[in-house]
């Protein structure tokens, strides 16, 4: 491959920077300056870029926040992608691991590791993943308890059992720190929900955690916060689970896939290589350590 290519690959800088730093002679092939970009190169060559050396790894991981209002695909016609919001320069071989909707937010890995991606994805893998909600209307015990005994969803959905925590509601400022770009509609319902139900601070206490309680009752009854941890993956799998109760997911955001939790420096539409330590999880989790 050609030497710019080989440092684009790695993320080193935007192709037409390399290009510049190759010819002003900052980059080395087996210990020998080349200021050729287009120069021919293989994976196991040496090469070092300012002095560092680069190694060329053949497996990428990168964790997005992906925000609201973008498709998980690969490329669109018409609508921006989650690839969009990666370098321009990026390798060409990247997809998103699974689907997150258009609205909705969070964890998102992308990588161009087909295998890991298969593994991870694959029905009986059953690799847990988190997410936060907001709810139009009241979650209480009977719908943790039902989403915890495994629900028909609908014809084609009979969902695994899955774990739902009911939070004390956020105040507005909260639920924005947490949900990026907050509907209208949500934010009318929170503030219904602190003005009209005038909820105290005992009443929230009550529902700091639903685990190892008994029977509570949500917050508010206009609208809930609660994480969820499903073990599958279906289309709109959270969004039909609730809608199979008579209730909406107003909000929804991915914050754990497996071991890999969202790194909360990452503002929407931001992305950074996976840590080594994260590659060593993510790769764990697919059974590939
Ligand atoms: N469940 C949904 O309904 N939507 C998502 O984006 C992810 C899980």
């Amino acid at each position: 491959m050609r030497l710019d290519k080989f440092l684009a690959d790695m993320n080193m800088d935007s192709r037409s920077n390399l290009k510049k730093a190759i010819r002003k002679g900052n980059v080395t092939v087996n210990g020998s300056q080349v200021k050729d970009p287009g120069a021919g190169v293989e994976r196991t060559d040496r090469i070092t870029y300012f002095g560092q050396e680069v190694r060329y790894e053949t497996e990428q991981y990168i964790m997005l926040n992906k925000p609201k209002g973008v498709l998980t695909a690969t490329m669109d016609k018409k609508q921006e992608t989650v690839m969009d919001l990666l370098d321009p320069d990026r390798r060409k071989d990247l997809f998103p691991v699974g689907r997150l909707d258009r609205d909705t937010t969070g964890l998102l890995l992308i990588t161009n590791h087909g295998e890991l991606a298969h593994r991870l994805l694959r029905p009986k893998s059953h690799v847990d993943k988190t997410y936060q909600a907001l709810i139009r209307g009241c979650v209480d015990e009977k719908i943790v308890e039902a989403f915890a005994g495994g629900l028909q969803v609908d014809a084609e959905l009979s969902a695994m059992p899955a774990k739902l925590v009911i939070h004390p509601l956020p105040t507005l400022q909260e639920a924005e720190e947490r949900f990026p770009d907050l509907e209208e509609e949500t934010r009318a319902l929170l503030e219904q929900a602190w003005m009209e139900e005038n909820l105290s601070a005992s009443n929230q206490k009550d529902a700091t955690s639903s685990e190892g309680k008994g029977l509570q009752n949500c917050p508010s009854k206009v609208i809930s916060y609660i994480s969820i941890t499903i073990h599958e993956g279906k289309f709109h799998q959270i969004k039909r689970m609730f809608e199979a109760v008579d209730m909406e997911v107003v909000e929804l955001k991915r914050i754990t896939m497996g071991g890999l939790t969202l790194d909360d420096d990452l503002a929407p539409g931001e992305s950074r290589a996976l840590t080594e330590e994260e590659v060593s999880i993510i790769l764990s989790d697919g059974k590939l350590l």
